[in-house]
């Protein structure tokens, strides 16, 4: 092989690597679809959370509740930014939450579907990424109020941020055990804020993960119904 030879199939087997390094590294971002892999994420700021003021915590836990009607009505952009920040916000400097995780493990992601879209939420950045632009509500439990609900958070726990040491057991409790927190931050924003909600387990979790493009290491624990209650109720 001649000079110009040789550097023409060493240029060829570069761009052939670089290309394939790409794609691993794009297709390997939490929570990103083949469809949200081919462009850059979509990400959307969120309103600063107000975390402060609500209703005093005895009243809340007066109130808190499970309710299954939904009305025709979304949440504003500083409201869902609040029960974010209240569900899994970062809460003090060195980044941790409103709610404990085993061994500050933080393996829990909260995906919001809503009529836009599926978003992953972001606490360190407090801001969404967009992993499907369908509305996938209806999708994310098997009872028919959910499609109905303004947002429906649904709950992953990362199997790979915790120990492999761990057996599959261990991983289920320490997942339904973190989620659970978040799931009552949720309760008591909602009591404080007269909003409506119901953590759900109901799920038909094969085809929630495929329509949410999960890894084989990404576990739903329980998804969450947000929104107003019908007039009158
Ligand atoms: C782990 C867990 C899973 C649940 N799954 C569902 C569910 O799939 N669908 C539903 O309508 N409610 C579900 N619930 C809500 C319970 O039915 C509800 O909390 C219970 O009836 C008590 O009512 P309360 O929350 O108003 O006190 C679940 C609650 C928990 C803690």
């Amino acid at each position: 092989m001649n000079l110009p030879r040789i550097i023409a199939f060493a240029s060829a087997i570069v761009a052939v690597a670089l290309v394939s390094v790409t794609w691993t590294t794009l297709a390997q971002q939490p929570g990103t679809t083949a469809a949200a892999t081919t462009s850059a994420p979509v990400r959307v700021a969120l309103p600063k959370p107000r975390a402060e003021g609500g209703m005093p915590l005895m009243e809340a836990l007066k109130k808190r509740q499970s309710a299954r009607a939904f009305a025709d009505r979304k949440l504003s952009d500083q409201t869902l930014s609040d029960l974010l920040w209240a569900a899994w916000g970062v809460n003090r400097q060195d980044g941790r939450h409103t709610a404990p995780s085993a061994m500050n493990r933080q393996e829990i992601d909260v995906y919001v579907a809503k009529a836009d879209g599926l978003w992953l939420f972001n606490p360190k950045t407090h801001d969404l990424t967009l992993v499907a632009d369908k509305d996938l509500r209806a999708l994310t439990g098997r009872q028919d109020f959910v499609k109905d609900a303004a947002v429906n958070l649904v709950f992953v726990a990362d199997y790979s941020r915790m120990d492999r040491s761990l057996t599959e057991t261990d991983k289920a409790f320490y997942g339904g055990a973190d989620t659970g927190f978040i799931s009552q931050n949720v309760y008591l924003f909602c009591a404080s804020e007269g909003l409506a909600t119901v953590v759900r387990h109901l799920i038909d979790q094969p085809v929630l993960a495929k329509a949410m493009g999960l890894r084989d290491n990404q576990r739903i624990t329980l998804a969450q119904s947000v929104g107003y209650a019908p007039a009158g109720e």
